[in-house]
């Protein structure tokens, strides 16, 4: 991380980087052949950049909840999101850096787009930006890190895979909490928007830079091969965006129809 960013002390482990120490040994990396060593080294550099840019969304996301109004305690979680995605952009530079057998420096700056949603009211935009970023972004973290843990066998990106979980879930939960309360009106108006917003939200999972797992090896350090990728993506969305936004009376034939088609996003 750059030097004035650092982990806040009044952030979720009191300005440590995890909940508990990561594991200081760990000979299934010693086992890996030379090549897929630098693999997962690459895969977990492209996921701690990744997690830096969800730290400038967050930035967005905490402006959008105090424009809007919300209640303190979601404002506070977005807030302390801010940080955790700093901290997660760390455990994942420092995972990358035990592959490499170095400290390995921290990763480009990838540029976050925030979309414009240019025909929406600000309020309506500030919602759309709380929405996508937390009912569609984390959740769909959550559902990869998930799918990452399922064959990880190396005992430190195991238990790295977990502490990102732990606050995926949440940062989730915020973005479903804010939903919750949003009068019946503006809730017709983001009804519209679900499809634009989905159809971004894939296209940038689609397009960030990453190294996909061509072994079995590979897979056990947490990676996920190119296909298991695209279908957890569609899976997220399927299994548990739709029907969260069922759950709060939206309409999502829409958003249903769009993934019978494949989910296109060539188009945007
Ligand atoms: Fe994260
Ligand atoms: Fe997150």
């Amino acid at each position: 991380m750059a030097p004035d960013e650092v982990i806040s002390p009044a952030g979720r482990w009191s300005g440590r980087l995890t909940s508990r120490p990561l594991p200081e040994v760990d000979p299934s990396i010693e086992r890996l052949t030379d090549e897929d060593r630098a693999t997962v080294m690459q895969v977990w550099l492209a996921r701690a950049a990744n997690e830096r840019r969800v730290s400038d969304s967050f930035a967005v996301v905490v402006n959008a909840l105090l424009a809007l109004n919300a209640a303190p305690g979601l404002i506070d979680l977005a807030r302390r999101a801010v940080d955790d995605e700093l901290r997660h952009a760390e455990i994942c530079r420092y995972v990358a850096s035990r592959f490499a057998g170095a400290d390995v420096p921290t990763p480009a700056r990838l540029p976050l787009a925030v979309p414009p949603h240019a025909t929406a009211s600000e309020e309506l935009r500030h919602t759309l930006h709380v929405v996508g970023q937390c009912c569609l972004n984390e959740t769909i973290a959550s559902a990869v890190l998930e799918a990452s843990i399922v064959n990880a066998r190396g005992a430190l990106v195991a238990a790295a895979l977990r502490e990102l979980l732990s606050d995926e879930i949440d940062h989730g939960r915020l973005g479903w909490a804010y939903l919750a309360t949003v009068r019946s009106e503006l809730r017709g108006k983001i009804e519209l928007w679900l499809p634009a917003i989905a159809r971004g939200n894939l296209k940038m999972w689609r397009e960030t830079p990453r190294l996909y797992a061509t072994s079995i090896a590979v897979v056990e350090q947490g990676a996920l091969p190119a296909d298991r990728t695209e279908a957890t993506l569609l899976g997220a969305i399927r299994d548990l965006i739709i029907p969260g936004f069922d759950r709060l009376g939206l309409s999502t034939v829409e958003l249903r129809r769009w993934l019978e088609l494949g989910a296109p996003t060539a188009a945007e």
